[in-house]
């Protein structure tokens, strides 16, 4: 706890009677129970399951730990999430854990938590444009982007010179910093593919400002994808999707239901996704969304965890990022942990054998 440690400095060993460092850190008191301090967490919205699922864990893991918690949603209002911040920070929070809504609009608020030196990590999302960040906890971004990429490969079978095959592409929400990863991570793959006419984007719609869906809109992805089949699919068939989250999948393939597809003369085509949302992972074994990125957010929180109480105890976190995460500022130090890819051949595995789902929850 910097502000308390700092407090106790400055009053030494007069203090020291009512109040005593445990070994671990934690401050003891007079009633002997141990005061870890407390935690804010801001996450961006209650919208998505997976948000809920880490803001749940991150709680379960700080508070297993002794801190107490502060749990906070933004609803995807960056404005919201910038007050609910200072809010955090007036009420004197010892570090803060935060999922950004928009990645630059937290300078301000950030300033304030440095002034109060607060320590900040960034969870999942990178905060940019400031120096007042600590740490960066997140997976290997761009690994999401080549996982997507490696299953259209291999479902349309590329590398084996099959083709030409239709494909359009949509990109996350511009304001998040995930989105140029997952996106050139994916492209990296596909390009080849694209200069050799092997995959056509018909809509002509390839470069990422043209592509990306704000707040990673289901429905906004939906309207994007109505009006691509409209205008460039009336006689052709769209064969893959490149979707980089599992809502905008479900707005791709709800404007696909429309448009007929999902029938034996017009098979949905090749979908990706991320998060292993529980309604998506049911549309995968449907048949419906082909693949999505599983991401085990109970690792993210326990290591987001890990990190506030080694920051509050003077420890160096553990960090394992082959190149530090460049915000616009500095080089954010950073954990790094791996995605897998699920579709129809491992989710049984991969999604229930490590417990993430029941087998009931799939029903
Ligand atoms: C990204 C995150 C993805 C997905 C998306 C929409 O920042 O890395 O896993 O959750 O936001 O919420």
């Amino acid at each position: 706890m910097r502000n308390r440690r700092a407090a106790f400095a400055v009053i030494g060993g007069t203090v020291s009677l009512a109040l005593t460092l445990s070994a671990c850190g934690g401050e003891t008191s007079e009633s002997g129970s141990v005061e870890r301090g407390t935690i804010g967490i801001a996450m961006p919205t209650q919208a998505s399951e997976r948000w809920l699922t880490d803001g749940k864990s991150v709680v379960e893991n700080l508070q297993g730990k002794g801190y107490k918690t502060e749990l906070v949603y933004g609803e995807d209002d960056p404005e919201t999430q910038v007050s609910q911040i200072e809010k955090l920070i007036k009420q004197g929070v010892d570090a803060l854990i935060v999922a950004a809504i928009d990645n630059t609009s937290l300078n301000g608020a950030l300033q304030q938590a440095a002034d109060a030196d607060i320590p900040v990590i960034s969870y999942d999302r990178l905060i940019r444009g400031t120096e007042n960040v600590d740490y960066y906890v997140s997976f290997d971004n761009e690994q999401v982007g080549r996982l997507q990429a490696l299953h259209i490969i291999e479902k349309l079978g590329l590398e084996d010179g099959k083709g030409p095959f239709t494909i359009e592409l949509f990109a996350g929400s511009p304001d998040d910093n995930n989105t140029k990863y997952f996106f050139d991570g994916a492209m990296h793959l596909l390009q080849p593919y694209l200069d050799s006419e092997q995959l056509v984007v018909r809509s002509g719609q390839t470069a990422l400002k043209r592509i990306t869906t704000l707040r990673w809109d289901g429905p906004t992805a939906k309207k994007r994808m109505d009006r691509i089949l409209a205008e460039s699919y009336r006689s052709e068939r769209v064969d893959a999707v490149l979707s980089p989250y599992d809502g905008i999948s479900i707005g791709i393939l709800s404007a696909l239901k429309a448009d007929g597809y999902g029938s034996a003369g017009k098979p949905f085509p090749v979908i990706t996704g991320q998060d292993a949302e529980l309604a998506s992972v049911k549309l995968i074994v449907a048949g419906e969304q082909s693949q999505t990125v599983y991401k085990d957010l109970r690792q993210l929180a326990e290591r987001a965890a890990f990190m506030a109480d080694d920051i509050l105890n003077d420890q160096t976190p553990e960090l394992n990022n082959r190149r530090a995460y460049k915000n616009g500022v500095k080089a954010v130090p950073a954990y790094l942990l791996q995605p897998i890819s699920v579709d129809k051949t491992n989710y049984e595995s991969v999604l229930i054998g490590t417990g993430y789902y029941t087998a009931a929850d799939l029903k």
